[in-house]
C-alpha cells in the first residue's frame, strides 16, 4: 500500500478507508494527539494515538522531529482545528529525534537563531513556506518567457570577463598558490592555469545572453551569479540567483515595459498559487510588525502591498528627475540623509532609493537616463543634454522595502561609441573580441535587464533579511556546507 501525502488526505472526504502516511513529527500532547508534517502543505495532519493501543516503546520514542509511518483511518474530527484526523492502527519509528538534541522544539525561533542552524531550518512551517514561494516565483519566470517565445539560455559559470567592470569577482584557479608559476616579470603566470587564462565565477551572464539574443532575437538566464563585495547587508549575498533577458530591437522603452509586465506576472502567480503560504507569511509578519513603534509599521499588509503593486503603474522618471526631487526634499533639507544630495551626477544611495518610493511616490519606480560615469561599459549613450551633461540610458527600478530589484539597459550597438568607452574605462578591446563581433557583423538595437530573484522573493514573502530566502546563503565568512 503506497502512503498518501497530507495535503490530499486534508481534502479528502474518504471516511472510513484505511491509509498510510509518512512525516515528521511536530507535537504529542497528552499521549494522544500526535501532529505530523509532511512538506507537502503547512498544516499538520492530527492522529488520534489510542490509549493502550500501542506499545509504550513506540509511543515513548514519539518526540518532535522524529520520522513516521503511521496506518489508520480517517475520520472527521470531533476537535476544534481541524476538519479531518487520522485513527491510528499500525505505528512504525523510521528515525527517532533526541528531544535533547534536536534544536528544533515545538515553539517560535527566532530567525537569527534559525539561521544559525540553516540546515535544520526547512522543517520550521516559515521556511516550508518561503521556499514553497520561492520555487512558485522559479516556475512563474519560466511560464512567463516561454509563453513569449523566449529562448531560456545556459551561459556559463566559469568565465573569463568582468561583465560589470566592477571587479567584484571570485577567481576560479588550480595553481598551488602557495608556489605558482611566475612570468620573467614576476607577475603570476596564468598559461599555467587550468584554462590557461585568469578566471572567475560570472558576476552576471549578460555579455555571452546578448551574443544569442543576437541571433535568436529574445533570450533569458536564469542561473547563479557571484559577487565578492564586501557588503554585510540585508540585501547582499555572495551568491545569488538573477534572471537576465535580453531582446534584439527592443529599446529601453520596451525594456521598461517587459521588466513592468514580468514582475507583475509572477507576484500574481504567486499570489493565486501560493494563498496558504501568503496567508501565514502575511499573519508572520503582521506579528514582526506589532512589536515595532507605531509610526514604524507597515502601512499594508503583505497581500495588500502585493495587490497593491498588480493594480498600479510604476512610476518613470528619469535620474536627473529624481536628483531634483531628492534635493528639495525634507530628509536631504534638513540634512536627515546620511549623504546629501547637492549635486547632479552622484550615484544613489538606497537611503534615497527608498524616499523616492516609500515616501514620495509610495509605489514601485522605475528611474532611467543615468549618468554615464557611474554606469557600465555597455549601456547606450544617450545625446548629451543642453547642460552638456552624457547619460545612458539605463533603467533600475526600485521596489518598497527592498530598493533596486532589477537594473538593466538599452546595449551600446554602435562600434566606434562601444570601444571609444571601453577605451575611456580601461577595458581591454582584445580580450572582448568575442562580444565585439556582434557589433561589428549585423549590430542591432538591443536591450535587457537583471531582475535579482533574492529580492523578488524578499519582496513576495514579506521576509526582510534576503539570508533567509535563498536556502543555502553565502556571505561573508560563511559558508559551512
Ligand atoms: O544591477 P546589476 O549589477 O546588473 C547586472 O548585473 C546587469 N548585467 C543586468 C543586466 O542588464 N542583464 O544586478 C542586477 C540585479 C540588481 O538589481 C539586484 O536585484 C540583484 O541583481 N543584485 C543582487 N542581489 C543579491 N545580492 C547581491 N550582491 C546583488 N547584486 C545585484
Ligand atoms: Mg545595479
Amino acid at each position: 500500500m503506497k502512503h498518501t501525502r497530507i495535503k490530499e488526505l486534508l481534502d479528502s472526504n474518504e471516511f472510513g478507508k484505511e491509509f498510510i502516511v509518512k512525516g515528521w513529527v511536530k507535537t504529542f500532547r497528552n499521549n494522544q494527539f500526535l501532529a505530523i508534517n509532511d512538506g507537502s502543505c503547512l498544516s499538520n495532519l492530527q492522529i488520534v494515538i489510542g490509549i493502550n493501543e500501542f506499545e509504550d516503546q513506540q509511543v515513548k520514542k514519539l518526540h518532535t522531529g522524529a520520522a513516521i509511518a503511521v496506518k489508520g483511518i480517517l475520520t472527521e474530527s470531533q476537535g476544534k482545528g481541524q476538519r479531518v484526523e487520522l485513527k491510528a492502527t499500525c505505528l512504525e519509528i523510521l528515525g527517532e529525534s533526541d528531544p535533547d538534541k534536536f534544536p528544533l522544539q515545538p515553539k517560535k525561533h527566532s530567525l537569527e537563531f534559525l539561521r544559525e542552524i540553516a540546515h535544520l531550518r526547512f522543517r520550521t512551517t516559515t521556511f516550508n513556506a518561503i521556499f514553497k514561494v520561492r520555487n512558485a516565483l522559479a516556475f512563474a519566470v519560466h511560464q512567463f518567457f516561454n509563453e513569449r517565445g523566449f529562448v531560456y539560455i545556459h551561459t556559463p559559470i566559469i568565465t573569463g570577463s568582468d561583465a560589470e567592470g566592477a571587479g567584484e569577482m571570485f577567481q576560479v584557479t588550480t595553481l598551488d598558490l602557495d608556489q605558482p608559476a611566475r612570468n620573467d616579470k614576476g607577475e603570476i603566470d596564468y598559461k599555467e592555469d587550468f584554462f590557461g587564462k585568469q578566471t572567475n565565477l560570472t558576476v552576471s551572464g549578460q555579455l555571452e545572453g546578448e551574443l544569442a539574443a543576437m541571433a535568436l532575437g529574445n533570450i533569458y538566464t536564469f542561473g547563479p551569479t557571484f559577487r565578492a563585495e564586501n557588503s554585510n547587508t540585508t540585501r547582499h549575498l555572495a551568491e545569488f540567483w538573477m534572471i537576465e533577458p535580453e531582446m534584439a530591437f527592443y529599446d529601453n522603452n520596451d525594456n521598461m515595459d517587459l521588466a513592468e509586465e514580468l514582475l507583475k506576472y509572477v507576484i500574481k502567480y504567486a499570489l493565486e498559487t501560493c494563498p496558504d503560504e501568503i496567508e501565514f507569511l502575511k499573519n508572520r509578519q503582521a506579528e514582526e510588525d506589532k512589536k515595532k513603534p507605531q509610526n514604524e509599521r507597515a502601512a499594508m499588509n503583505l497581500t495588500e502591498k502585493l495587490e497593491f503593486c498588480l493594480l498600479n503603474d510604476f512610476e518613470r522618471i528619469s535620474y536627473t528627475e529624481a536628483i531634483e526631487i531628492l534635493k528639495r526634499s525634507k530628509p536631504n533639507q534638513k540634512k536627515q540623509f546620511k549623504y546629501l544630495i547637492d549635486g547632479w551626477g552622484v550615484d544613489l544611495q538606497s537611503e534615497h532609493e527608498r524616499y523616492l518610493v516609500e515616501k514620495h511616490f509610495k509605489k514601485p519606480v522605475i528611474l532611467s537616463d543615468y549618468p554615464a560615469d557611474i554606469k557600465a561599459f555597455y549601456m547606450r549613450q544617450n545625446e548629451v543634454d543642453e547642460q552638456g551633461r552624457k547619460t545612458v540610458a539605463a533603467m533600475d527600478i526600485l521596489f518598497p522595502g527592498i530598493g533596486e530589484i532589477v537594473g538593466g539597459s538599452q546595449r551600446e550597438e554602435r562600434y566606434d561609441v562601444l570601444t571609444k568607452r571601453m577605451d575611456e574605462m580601461n577595458i581591454p578591446q582584445h580580450e572582448m573580441d568575442w562580444f565585439l563581433d556582434t557589433r561589428r557583423f549585423g549590430t542591432a538595437p538591443h536591450a535587457g535587464f537583471g531582475l535579482g530573484f533574492e529580492r523578488l522573493v524578499l519582496f513576495v514573502t514579506g521576509m526582510t533579511n534576503i539570508r533567509d530566502v535563498i536556502p543555502f546563503p553565502r556571505f561573508p565568512k560563511s559558508a559551512e556546507f
